[in-house]
């Protein structure tokens, strides 16, 4: 049986938050929300509760989780050789949607970090999320969805897709940026981007200096080696197949001619040449908002009627990375014209 606290972010109800923190204490998993999407918990230093996670999730045991902590005490005691000037930066960072990998220190169970000597931390700037830590210590947590399937940005989707497999769900509605936290591996000179996510590198440059985005990141390859293990699996896909289009104008000119299986996941601006059915991810003068739309218009693809989707590139400038780099790996393949279909 799973249990559902609603709680505000605005006005938390301490009973409710507390009843969660009695839950992680006892080794179960939390489904809670952070500022990017819905988090999958449950206590670090608990072996057993981690395993839990792996299960629910259908996650492959070689992809290790990131520790979300409310302090820079806990990243202190969590990390070792970390040198002062990051640790500066990620104090000014911090909270907020970046993930740091840094080399682990000793007492960390193999299990959240699938045995390698690193270790992913970020302190997530949520309100509720920092009560459930502060409360409870460490939080061990992937994104709150079935591995493959796209990240869970609603706890409506949470409720739907998680029930009967986690122990508690926390409703607070929908996350603030809808898009995972950015990945920065600090162990590597210059500093690697591992994902990338709500944080936009050119914002984190500023900080790190220049900052190395090889085509893993982009979303074009698969990692062979283990250093982002995460990036070797499919992920955040829709059941139904998605076509990405080379161009915007390639977009517009196959979405004119939609044949009656297809749905187009189209922009303010775009919308009115699609024949048929479409599903509208925002303005494309504001990529966050078609980054807080993106997981959930997946999901309504698979709730729709048609067989296939359509969804246009969009410019990778800011967080636009990170939108290419989930599409990409979302989608089946990239056509130029329908005919290309087979
Ligand atoms: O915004 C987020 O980051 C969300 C919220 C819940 O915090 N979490 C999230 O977790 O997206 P997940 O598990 O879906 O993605 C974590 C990624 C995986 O690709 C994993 O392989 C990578 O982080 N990772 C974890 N530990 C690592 C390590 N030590 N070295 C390299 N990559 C690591
Ligand atoms: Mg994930």
């Amino acid at each position: 049986m799973t249990k559902v606290l609603s709680i505000s972010r605005e006005n938390i109800d301490r009973s409710a938050i507390g009843e969660a923190i009695d839950a992680l204490r006892a080794g179960k998993t939390v489904v809670f929300p952070t500022e990017t999407v819905y988090g999958l918990g449950a206590l670090a230093s608990d072996p057993d509760a981690c395993r839990k996670i792996f299960e629910a999730k259908n996650r492959p045991a070689d992809n290790p989780l990131i520790v979300h902590i409310a302090s820079m005490d806990e990243f202190l005691s969590l990390s070792r050789n970390v040198s002062e000037a990051h640790i500066r930066i990620l104090r000014s960072l911090w909270p907020g949607p970046l993930t740091a990998v840094v080399r682990k220190a000793e007492g960390i169970p193999d299990i959240v970090t699938s045995g390698l000597g690193t270790v992913a931390i970020r302190m997530p700037d949520d309100n509720i999320a920092k009560a459930l830590i502060e409360g409870a210590g460490p939080i061990a947590a992937p994104s709150a969805n079935i591995s493959t399937m796209p990240s869970i940005t609603d706890s409506k989707d949470a409720i739907r897709f998680l029930g009967g497999r986690v122990d508690v769900i926390i409703d607070a509605g929908r996350t603030n940026y809808g898009i995972e936290s950015t990945i920065l591996n600090l162990t590597s000179n210059p500093v690697d981007l591992l994902r990338p996510g709500s944080y936009s590198v050119e914002d984190l440059e500023v900080f790190f200096g220049n900052i190395r985005v090889g085509d893993v990141a982009r979303g074009f390859a698969e990692a062979k080696v283990a250093i982002t293990p995460g990036m070797k699996y499919r992920h955040y896909s829709p059941v139904k197949k998605l076509y990405l289009a080379d161009s915007m104008e390639s977009f517009v000119a196959m979405a004119e001619n939609l044949p009656d299986n297809f749905i187009a996941l189209c922009t303010d601006g775009t919308r009115k040449f699609v024949r048929g059915e479409y599903i509208n991810l925002g303005p494309e003068s504001s990529l966050y908002v078609i980054a807080s739309n993106l997981f959930s218009a997946f999901m309504q693809l698979d709730d729709s009627g048609r067989e296939y989707g359509l969804i246009p590139p969009f410019p990778e400038k800011g967080i636009g990375l990170a939108i290419m780099n989930r599409i990409r790996k979302a989608s089946y393949r990239t056509i130029k014209s329908l005919d290309d279909i087979s």
